[in-house]
């Protein structure tokens, strides 16, 4: 049948996970992936995956799991896209401290391409593996990568993010049960917070710059906001900052950014693969208060995980999203 042949043929491991579900539902409706497996920790094994004969895995899983399963795959000659932090990280260094395991595959971080979607040019055509960025980096990088070489190293570089309760998976935990959550609102892992290296990485602040993240749990099941404080090496107008945000994002489909003093709400973007963006120029343009709305649970994982599937696979970026 033609229109098989021209499908890619997808498998997802970590299928009855909330990133999991997410993927399920937008690659069911993409006109060209064809779901041939779909796995829970306990349907999973190599054999059958290699049976279904997938072109491309996501992998929706744990991070130690996909640190074990990914090299597996490529070894079968099948393409991935890792949706945990196993291989978000260049330096296997890091790992032990943010994550608890030693990496046993380091080549593979250095050939992992970081799949945030906006910023990544022919590179995601040829990956074998793409490391899908995390929730809270998504919100974060999106807002300040235009404005990177701006940014005032010797000041702080502070992200406020404040993510809904999904972003944690579906495990059970008293910290995320609905007594705890309802009515509350809290800081937690700050210092601590595995997205923080990420995000240090995203932003080439090496080691010396400061850079103060702080995630917040939020009342609520899905979406992100990450509110930033940065300062400037020079003052900046309006149409200075506004005019960077359009060069990087007036053709990308799933970035809006707001006209200068509009700051964007999570309901704007809550079941959506879109994130916006809004900034407010303080102390005559030399400060920024910039505020980033995604949903965790797609532009922060299984929406641009499709959107990097889309380009691996020469399909539009927005298949299967819109
Ligand atoms: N939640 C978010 O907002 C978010 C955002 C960005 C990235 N991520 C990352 O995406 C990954 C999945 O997150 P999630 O929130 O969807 O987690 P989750 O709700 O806890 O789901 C985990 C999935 O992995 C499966 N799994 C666990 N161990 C496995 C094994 N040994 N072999 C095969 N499958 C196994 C689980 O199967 P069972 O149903 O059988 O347990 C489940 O389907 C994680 O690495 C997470 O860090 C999550």
């Amino acid at each position: 049948m033609i229109e098989m042949t021209e499908n890619t043929r997808v498998a997802i491991v970590g299928a009855t996970g909330y990133a999991g579900v997410e993927l399920n539902t937008i690659l069911a409706r993409h006109a060209h992936a064809t779901i041939v497996a779909a796995y829970s920790s306990e349907q999973f094994s190599i054999e059958a995956l290699t049976a279904a004969k997938p072109d491309v895995v996501f992998l929706a899983t744990p991070n130690e799991v996909s640190a074990e399963l990914a090299p597996a795959i490529l070894a079968l000659g099948v393409r991935v896209v890792d949706l945990s932090g196993a291989f978000r990280l260049r330096d296997p260094q890091l790992y032990p401290q943010w994550y608890g395991f030693a990496h046993e595959t380091p080549k593979l971080l250095d050939e992992a391409v970081y799949g945030l979607t906006e910023w990544c040019n022919g590179e995601l055509k040829n990956a074998r593996i793409v490391a899908n960025p995390g929730c809270y980096p998504t919100s974060v990088l999106l807002a300040l990568r235009p404005l990177m070489y701006l940014i005032d190293r010797t000041q702080a570089v502070i992200c406020d993010s404040k993510s809904g309760v999904s972003g944690a998976g579906k495990k059970s935990d008293l910290a995320f049960s609905f007594s705890e959550l309802f009515g509350n609102f809290k800081a937690y892992g700050v210092g601590q917070h595995r997205h923080e290296p990420e995000i240090r990485q995203g932003l080439r602040l090496g080691d010396r710059a400061t850079l103060v993240f702080v995630p917040h749990l939020l009342p609520t099941v899905r979406g992100i906001l990450s509110t930033i404080h940065v300062g400037f090496t020079h003052a900046m107008s309006d149409e200075e900052v506004s005019k960077l945000y359009a060069e990087a994002y007036d053709e990308a489909p799933f970035v809006r950014v707001l006209p200068a003093g509009q700051l964007p709400e999570l309901k704007n973007v809550v079941n959506t693969p879109r994130c916006d963006i809004g900034f407010t120029l303080l102390q005559g343009g030399r400060r920024a208060v910039i505020v980033s709305v995604i949903d965790n649970l797609l532009k922060g994982a299984a929406s641009q995980a499709v959107q990097n599937f889309n380009r691996m696979c020469g399909w539009a970026e927005t298949e299967g999203l819109v």
